[in-house]
């Protein structure tokens, strides 16, 4: 019986040993320990043995699940603790790798300059509008004093959808929107795409962006013109911007002129940048000419007003010192990520 009892606990103790995962100790456990166990059966047995030894092989068998009992117990936990470890050793950061990048987007140097451009005349009381881009020619040139026949229509490359409609060559047309309204004061600025039959090159494109300025109201005048583009080239290109206005034509102001801001880049001095001159062209502008005023119900007698238009694009340009406009529309990420 002894013998018995010993072959049963080093086979148990054998297999424990040799088992390779948790559930195969419940399937040794029930093998021996269970109620049709091989220690149960040797307890069924007791009555094939002698009274007098019954108490002694009842502590053997007693002794011998204990056995079986703890070694089981002690395989639980060494499983546990390796599961436990391994858990630990997958789930481990390391906080030395280099974190994933994440692709955020960048604002295109358009909409960054326009943003500033909006801010700077929102802050001054102007509000931000918007015109059509495909135009009546009587928006985009007579009521801008630009008739049938005017050489300006030849500077200005148009595209035609009929011999009435056009694809506007300018944001001055939205002036005439907004003057036909017949809301007076007016403070606004109209940000727009336009479209002129141009070849692309590094300076041009058949489709690019201007900023119209209009302000129309009682004693207006050629000095409020001045500072306020004054005050813009200052905020737009650095508090030690010089402006300089330069007398020029334009069909629908009078007197007109344009506006060059003094080299950022080399403080005045002549550079590349500026082409030797020290002085950069930045917009045209002026006193919005009597006949526009009428021509869109305007009294002339009683109100005035002053006009600007800005390319957006030579404003991101010159802010960002790019030297080809047509990475401005290509789009590239290698480009763009740098705003
Ligand atoms: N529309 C003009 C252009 O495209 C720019 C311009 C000049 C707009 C003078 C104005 C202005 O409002 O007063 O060349």
């Amino acid at each position: 019986m002894k013998d018995k009892l010993q072959n049963i606990v080093s086979e148990a103790l054998s297999q424990i040993n040799g088992s390779e995962e948790m559930e195969r100790l419940n399937e040794i456990k029930v093998a021996f320990l269970g109620k049709k166990g091989e220690l149960t059966s040797i307890l069924k047995s007791m009555k094939d043995v002698a009274p007098e030894e019954r108490p002694k092989v009842g502590q053997m068998v007693n002794e011998a699940r204990v056995e079986i009992e703890q070694k089981l117990e002690e395989k639980k936990a060494a499983f546990t603790k390796k599961l436990k470890e391994e858990q630990i050793k997958r789930e481990t950061i390391d906080v030395t790798l280099p974190a994933k990048k994440v692709a955020t987007g960048h604002r295109h140097p358009n909409t960054i300059a326009l943003e500033e451009i909006e801010d700077f005349f929102v802050g001054m009381g102007y509000e931000v509008v918007e015109g059509p881009e495909v135009e009546y020619d009587y928006y985009n040139f007579e009521a801008l004093n630009i008739p049938a026949n005017h050489p300006a229509k030849d500077e200005q490359d148009t595209f035609y959808i009929n011999p009435e409609i056009v694809l506007r060559t300018q944001t001055s047309s939205t002036q005439v929107h907004e003057m036909e309204k017949g809301k007076l004061p007016i403070r606004m600025i109209a940000p727009g795409r336009v479209f002129r039959s141009d070849e692309v090159d590094a300076t041009h494109s058949p489709s690019f962006h201007q900023v119209e300025g209009l302000v129309i109201d009682k004693n207006v005048t050629f000095a409020d013109l001045k500072g306020t583009l004054q005050e813009f080239a200052k905020e737009i290109f650095g508090e030690d911007t010089k402006v300089k206005f330069r007398p020029h034509h334009f069909p629908f102001t009078e007197p007109s002129a344009e506006m060059d801001v003094s080299c950022f880049k080399c403080g005045g001095k002549g550079c590349r940048f500026c082409k030797g001159s020290g002085w950069i062209e930045i917009l045209g502008c002026g006193m919005v000419h009597p006949h526009v005023l009428e021509m869109s119900g305007i009294n002339p007698d009683e109100y005035v007003g002053f006009a600007f238009g800005v390319g957006l694009e030579r404003i991101a340009l010159l802010k960002y010192e790019i030297d080809d406009m047509r990475l401005l529309y290509e789009n590239d990420d290698r480009f763009l990520e740098q705003f």
